[in-house]
């Protein structure tokens, strides 16, 4: 199912929101060099060689973050950026070369596990912002994935994602949609999608039924109000329970295209091969975090 922007729908059945089980909006009195320890509300271990905040900055009061939370919080706007030295190498593993990735992970008390077994139960919203750094553009024939929930067999609870799907063979030529924000469900079916129009911010919460196994997505622009854009979707191959739960990412993870020189049973491995150009590019954050949902 295809739902295109500003389709209002009539939530029936009014949800009471309750606590707040996680905050990603990063107080004015959060340093980079917290981030380059992993102390507050990120992990940030995903990224290529350099320190944290080499690839993370805050941006203080000099930056407007997403009006719809200001007079709740004051928080700074996270600018993510990947370069040429993106690349991730997991504890004692292959680095992954194929991609370029600088990923922030929400955690509670220094864990991202405990966190996950916490907030994902019932039924809970995630919350997130973005805007275009338009200093520093992304490169739509490739595929970018920029918020998601990942379980440990690697798949997205959701995703919200940019640019030309990866597809084997590549084409450098864009889809009709490149430069559209996309959320796409478990299976990679398109929920909603909208243009990600410059020097806004475009605003996301997306509901997640644990155990029903359903999403529901919300947007804005500026400081507008969330609306619903699709009805409760059922999300059916993602799995109930532990195996369903995983890490709340907010990331700039830029997938390769297929370079036909390399062995052809590789091309597939995205994360491993293909081609990057090694650009630096960049995107904007806020209004991070996850809320409860009273049913
Ligand atoms: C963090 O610690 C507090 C106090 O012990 C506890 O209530 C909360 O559930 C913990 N959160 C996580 C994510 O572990
Ligand atoms: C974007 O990626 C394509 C495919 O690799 C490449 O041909 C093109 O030169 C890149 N553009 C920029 C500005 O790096
Ligand atoms: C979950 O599904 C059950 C059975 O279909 C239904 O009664 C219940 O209302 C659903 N819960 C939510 C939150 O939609
Ligand atoms: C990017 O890094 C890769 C891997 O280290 C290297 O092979 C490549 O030459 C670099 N590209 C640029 C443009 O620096």
């Amino acid at each position: 199912m295809v739902l295109f922007t500003a389709l209002l729908i009539n939530t029936a059945i009014a949800l009471a929101t309750a606590s707040l089980y996680w905050d990603g909006r990063v107080p004015q009195t959060m340093t980079e060099s917290d981030l380059d320890s992993s102390i507050g509300p990120y992990l940030t271990v995903v990224k290529g060689s350099e320190d944290a905040s080499h690839y993370t900055t805050l941006l203080g009061t000099d930056s407007t973050p997403t009006p719809l939370w200001s007079s709740v919080v004051s928080e700074q706007v996270v600018s993510l950026t990947i370069t040429n030295s993106s690349i991730f190498v997991p504890g004692g593993s292959t680095p992954q070369n194929g991609f370029r990735r600088t990923d922030l992970i929400a955690q509670g008390n220094g864990s991202n596990s405990a966190l996950d077994a916490i907030m994902e139960v019932g039924v809970s919203k995630f919350y997130f912002s973005v805007q275009e750094n338009e200093h520093l553009p992304l490169n739509y024939s490739h595929e970018y994935q920029i918020v998601f929930i990942e379980p440990s067999d690697g798949t997205h609870v959701f995703e919200l994602q940019l640019g030309t799907p990866f597809s084997n063979p590549s084409t450098t030529e864009l889809a009709a949609d490149a430069r559209f924000l996309k959320v796409r469900d478990h299976a990679l079916n398109l929920l909603f999608e909208t243009p990600f129009t410059a020097g806004q911010w475009h605003n996301f919460a997306v509901q997640v039924d644990w155990k029903n196994l359903t999403l529901q997505v919300f947007y804005s622009t500026g400081g507008a109000e969330l609306v619903a854009v699709t009805s409760v979707a059922p999300n059916p191959t993602a799995a109930i329970g532990s195996a369903g739960q995983g890490d709340f990412h907010a990331a700039l993870l830029k997938l390769p295209l297929v370079d036909p020189s390399e062995p052809a049973t590789e091309q597939n491995d995205v994360a491993h091969y293909g081609i990057q150009e090694g650009t630096t590019e960049g995107l904007f954050y806020s209004g991070l975090f996850v809320e409860q949902v009273l049913v």
